[in-house]
């Protein structure tokens, strides 16, 4: 009976264990990355002017280093939310794609 009621406690505790491994799963994955998510922006509203031979203003958006570097150590971030200077230049994007580049910074630039 002893041997009984510890198994299954045990499968107890391993169901336990298991669902919250499968809570914590969707939060890693809504974190922002840069494939699809900041690739999918930059391809759609950059790449056009940020990418080839002579990319305007000579800065290249076409690879996560690329694009890491530009977040980082330039003014990628502040370009995309002035509203005095956007880009791109037809106008600020839509706050949700902004929020991607943005939290994309915040968690740490994940490929
Ligand atoms: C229609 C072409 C075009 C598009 C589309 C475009 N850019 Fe630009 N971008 C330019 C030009 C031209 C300049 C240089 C003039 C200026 O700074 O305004 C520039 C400059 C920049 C700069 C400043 C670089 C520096 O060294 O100071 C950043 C950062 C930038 N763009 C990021 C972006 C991002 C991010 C996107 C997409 C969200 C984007 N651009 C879309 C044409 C474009």
């Amino acid at each position: 009976m002893k041997r009984f009621i510890m198994m299954i406690s045990l499968v107890g505790l391993f169901m336990i264990s298991c669902s919250k491994k499968d809570e914590a799963t969707p939060q890693e994955e809504t974190k922002v990355k840069y494939k699809n998510a900041v690739s999918n922006v930059i391809y759609n509203n950059c790449i056009t002017c940020h990418s080839g031979n002579s990319p305007s203003a000579n800065l290249d958006l076409s690879s996560y280093s690329k694009v890491k570097e530009a977040t980082q150590n330039g003014n990628l971030l502040h370009r995309i939310n002035d509203a005095n200077a956007p880009m791109p230049p037809i106008g600020l994007m839509t706050e949700e794609n902004r929020k991607v580049l943005n939290d994309w910074k915040s968690q740490g630039y994940l490929e």
